[in-house]
């Protein structure tokens, strides 16, 4: 054994350090070193039988076979939305999310889930009866689900050498243990060295292995950055814990987009996917309330309407507020200049909240002509008809621009029942608007479409 070690690790970045220091120079971060007693030996728990001898050799690229990179469905649309097509052979899947939030649930509902393959379910956390009450309230059936609680890599990955599973789901890799390295659980050294022994397990043996990951407080994966480096893909399980719906969202994805979202509902049965997401955005209302308006945006790939609303009320204090909650704070007020200045709206008097209901953040501009056309209709409180929705930008002169992928908009505002869409004349551009039923209105100006609709 060699003699032991220590070393101080930025708990916020990964960096190492011989002696303690104040300030991280990686990260600039305070007070974040901590000191952890390393003894690593040589010998690693993951081990391909018979292989350690073969360095590898360069290959041509071409002849490097694909097969084995054939994704296949985890049977989830949600989750194999958000991984660009399914589950990749090989790949390390990092799942984030606060406590209490679905994660277990999550995973153990794939685990049911997947009949016939061969998984493995690996918990720190919680005992095989507790895992079994889970199963029972899921009730899925998946014969080969075997549930294995272990927190050492030793033994982990001797009974994956017995069992031979398909896929491997951690849970999670903070309570993981790798008895070649003296440091705590959860430690940053131990979460490296278990991540890189399940990273060499994944690569070497093409079994895809998901990682549970905590999260700290400030939402970011506890561990270091360097856990995300490690894996291949990185998703966010996140939503409000009082609220029934969960969004899994890519932060990194080596094998596609990043832009894409799995919207869940949390049932007394576990989660359910929710395929239109703009039935759970839009409330379905007997009479058209003023102040709100429909907008057709997109989450990645996926088109969804959701309600922007809007209060204006006579400022009381000096100083009027502004208040945005989904939406960026800085376009609002651009938004409140250009209705004050080209509409002639004086906003400088009044106070303003906006919020995109849903509790969703939305960053796509196409949603500006909605955000204006909600103001108007909260400042003159007349409702908008409840049957015509928005997707267009609006630039510094008062302009509709134009945005991407209108044809998806559009079909989406026709799918859920809309019968008029009002989008930029610059849109309209080899778009053969014969093919929609939907009434599509080219609208230029935002100061004429207000006089129009108001
Ligand atoms: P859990 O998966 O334990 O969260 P995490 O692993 O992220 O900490 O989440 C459990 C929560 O979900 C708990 O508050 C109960 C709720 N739940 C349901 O509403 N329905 C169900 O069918 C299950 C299994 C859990
Ligand atoms: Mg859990």
């Amino acid at each position: 054994m060699p003699k032991a070690k220590t070393v101080f690790h930025c708990q916020n970045c990964g960096a190492s350090s011989p002696k303690w220091i104040g300030r991280c120079p990686s990260c600039g971060e305070w007070n974040t070193y901590v000191e952890e007693v390393v003894k690593k030996d040589e010998k690693k728990s993951w081990k391909k039988p018979g292989a350690h001898h073969l360095s590898p050799k360069p290959i041509p690229i071409r002849e490097i076979r694909l097969d084995e990179q054939q994704r296949y469905s985890s049977l989830d649309k949600e989750l194999d939305r958000v991984l660009g097509g399914g589950i990749v052979p090989g790949s390390l899947v990092l799942i984030g999310g606060e406590p209490g939030i679905g994660k277990s649930t999550l995973m153990l509902q794939i685990a049911l889930l997947l009949e016939g393959k061969k998984v493995l379910y690996v918990s720190g956390e919680e005992s095989e009866q507790q895992i079994r009450m889970r199963a029972e309230r899921l009730s899925l059936k998946n014969a080969d689900c075997y549930i294995l609680t272990e927190t050492g890599t030793d033994e982990l990955f001797q009974q994956i050498e017995i069992l031979q599973p398909d896929l491997v789901i951690v849970d999670s890799i903070q309570t993981m243990h790798s008895p070649h390295i003296d440091a705590t659980s959860g430690s940053i050294s131990q979460i490296r060295e278990c991540t890189g022994e399940f990273q060499r397990y994944s690569k070497e043996s093409s079994v895809p292995v998901f990682l549970i990951g905590h999260i700290t407080k400030d939402g970011s994966i506890a561990g270091p950055k360097i856990l995300e480096h490690m894996v291949d893909t990185v998703l966010q399980f996140e939503g409000d814990r009082h609220y029934a719906y969960r969004i899994l969202r890519t932060i990194k994805n080596r094998f596609g987009s990043t832009s894409e979202l799995g919207i869940y509902e949390m049932q007394g049965s576990g989660l359910r996917e929710v395929s239109n997401p703009s039935e759970i955005l839009l409330t379905q209302r007997e009479e058209p309330l003023s102040g709100i308006a429909i907008c057709a945006t997109l989450e990645g790939l996926r088109p969804m309407l959701i309600e922007t609303q809007a209060l204006v009320s006579q400022a009381v204090y000096g100083t009027p507020q502004r208040t945005a909650t989904g939406f960026d704070l800085r376009r609002l007020q651009m938004l409140l200049a250009v209705l004050e200045k080209r509409c002639g709206f004086p906003f400088g008097t009044k106070d303003v909240f906006l919020n995109i209901a849903g509790g969703i953040r939305v960053e796509d501009p196409a949603i500006d002509l909605g955000v204006v056309c909600a103001l108007v209709s909260s400042w003159n409180d007349t409702p908008l008809p409840s049957n015509i929705c928005f997707a267009g930008e609006v630039g510094l002169s008062g302009e509709i621009r134009a945005v991407n992928r209108i044809e998806q908009r559009i079909s989406e505002a026709e799918k859920l029942g809309f019968s008029k869409i009002y989008i930029s004349p610059y849109n309209k551009k080899g778009l053969d608007l014969k093919r929609f039923k939907i009434e599509v209105v080219l609208a230029g100006k935002a100061e004429d479409l207000i006089r129009k609709l108001f």
